[in-house]
């Protein structure tokens, strides 16, 4: 059975997905791709290869065509959903996603905003649609968690869950406490090696990593978590010094998004931790520790992000709703 899709955004995730999907014999075909300029429809599926050559050189595809175009338009069987994380409504990934919910049309995202503020109201569409929402892209990359949450855990209760969900701070953490570099020098060097945006502030300040926070508790407990209740504090106040003095004690600072349901606790803050600890790790890896009652307490660690970790997660979720379609 081949599996239609269509491609919202193309940038790194975007063209990711496209590169993987053209490279590796999966059974998808792309009917219709769009970038906020320009969209290409094609039934039959189109050249992928044409696709990302155009876009090397500006648009992706005709200027008159918009992304609303081809939600509206293409045939496909699933809306990838890979355009910029709009925190504050979600827009204008929302309207796109509900618009191909109503269609029929299953969602694969990583899009942070319309999950993080809209995933109960996504789902009770989908479900009176018989389509699914998955976003396993949305938290910590290439890593499974969503995937792991529902299947490999099924039927665990999760008492808690704390990880490091933002690998730019946790790059920056790494350099301060290694080198002695101070906050501005590290992120500096973040930027230059394109590991934090031109303008980190979300990162730095913990709210990246709240959003995430977010999804995934409403993901477990479902119990409406929102930005809002989170509790943030984030790394850009930390000094060198605070660095050395965990330090001398065994200890490093790492940025921790932590969630105790029964405790009503939900916050992101740096934190003393011993240098033996599971969520202790250099670079811009991410990883989750999840406290259950049957399988203990689980740590799962990965590439955070990425234009083909991320595009991993994608065809993850890609996958799981073709296998999932075949046998209903
Ligand atoms: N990069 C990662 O490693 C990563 C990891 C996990 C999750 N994410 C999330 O995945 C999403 C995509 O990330 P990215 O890094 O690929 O972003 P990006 O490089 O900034 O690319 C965004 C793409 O979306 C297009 N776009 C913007 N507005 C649009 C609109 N209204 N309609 C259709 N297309 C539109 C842009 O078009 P133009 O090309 O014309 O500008 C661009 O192609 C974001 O929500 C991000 O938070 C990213």
């Amino acid at each position: 059975m081949t599996i239609r899709v269509a491609v919202l955004g193309m940038g790194s995730v975007g063209k990711g997905v496209l590169e993987m999907i053209s490279r590796k014999d999966l059974g998808i075909i792309v009917t219709g791709v769009a970038d906020s300029k320009s969209g290409l429809i094609d039934p039959k599926g189109l050249d992928i290869g044409a696709v990302l050559s155009s876009k090397k050189t500006g648009a992706c595809g005709n200027p008159s065509i918009t992304a609303k175009d081809v939600v509206a338009c293409a045939d496909y069987d699933i809306l990838v959903e890979v355009t910029p994380t709009n925190a504050g409504n979600g827009e204008p990934a929302l309207s796109y996603m509900k618009m191909a919910i109503e269609r029929g049309s299953h969602i694969v995202t990583s899009n942070k905003g319309p999950i993080s503020l809209y995933l109960k109201e996504l789902n009770r569409l989908a479900g009176e649609k018989g389509v699914l929402v998955r976003y396993e892209a949305t938290v910590g990359g290439a890593i499974p968690i969503m995937h792991t949450l529902g299947n490999g855990l099924a039927g665990n209760e999760f008492q808690a869950l704390y990880g490091v969900l933002n690998g730019t701070c946790n790059y920056i953490l790494t350099r301060m406490a290694a080198e002695g570099l101070t906050y501005d020098q590290a992120l500096a060097e973040a930027r230059e090696l394109g590991y934090a945006e031109a303008d980190p502030t979300y990162d730095v300040k913990g709210i990246d990593a709240a959003i995430k926070l977010v999804i995934l508790a409403n993901t477990i407990w479902d119990n409406g978590a929102s930005l809002d209740r989170v509790d943030i504090t984030g790394i850009d106040l930390l000094t060198t010094d605070a660095l050395r003095l965990a330090e001398e004690k065994d200890c490093t600072i790492r940025l921790i998004a932590e969630a105790f349901p029964e405790r009503g606790v939900l916050r992101v803050s740096p934190r003393i931790i011993r240098k033996d600890h599971p969520l202790v790790f250099e670079g811009t890896l991410n990883a989750i520790t999840l406290e259950t009652d049957m399988a203990g307490e689980i740590t799962l660690i990965g590439k955070g992000a990425g234009s083909v970790e991320t595009a991993s997660a994608i065809i993850g979720d890609i996958l799981f709703i073709s296998s999932h379609v075949r046998s209903n």
